[in-house]
């Protein structure tokens, strides 16, 4: 069934030089770019998007992290998108995330992980329209 689902490629993917390289994991893929914008966020921003993560231990510094420059959301769709994104992006922890996977060719860092993916269709409408609140 066709899907929407909300990515972000955090801010070590914009300073590496590695949105094409990860961008172009997707569209292969064959996921449809639904929107793009490129935005660097404020704390209270990363506060509504990582909702239930604010009262964890690595939250601050993940706080920092992802406000600490420009990152690119984008809304991806096609069949199965939720699962499809978070398969190519792999597992959390760039150390453990399999190679051949996003985050297992190009992380070592469980924090810095270059890509984030809605973790359910309920996740993705929330952060989609967090995102994107104009997107029909
Ligand atoms: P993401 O998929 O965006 O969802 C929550 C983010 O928190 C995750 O990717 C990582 O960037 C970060 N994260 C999750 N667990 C940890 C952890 N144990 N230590 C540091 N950062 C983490």
């Amino acid at each position: 069934m066709s899907q929407r689902t909300l990515v972000l490629l955090k801010p070590d993917t914009v300073r590496r030089g590695l949105v094409g390289e990860v961008l172009g994991r997707f569209e292969a893929k064959g996921l449809r770019i639904v929107a793009m914008d490129q935005r660097t966020i404020d704390g209270e921003q990363a506060d509504q998007h990582y909702a239930e993560h604010v009262e964890r231990d690595f939250y601050p510094p993940l706080r920092a992290f992802v406000t600490s420059g420009p990152l690119v959301a984008l809304v991806l769709e096609g069949d199965e998108a939720v699962e499809v994104v978070r398969l190519l992006n792999g597992a959390t922890d760039g150390r453990k995330a399999a190679p051949g996977t996003i985050r297992g060719d190009f992380s070592l860092s469980n924090r810095e992980n270059l890509v984030h993916g809605s973790d359910s269709p309920e996740s993705a409408d929330r952060e989609i329209k967090l995102w994107f609140p104009d997107l029909p």
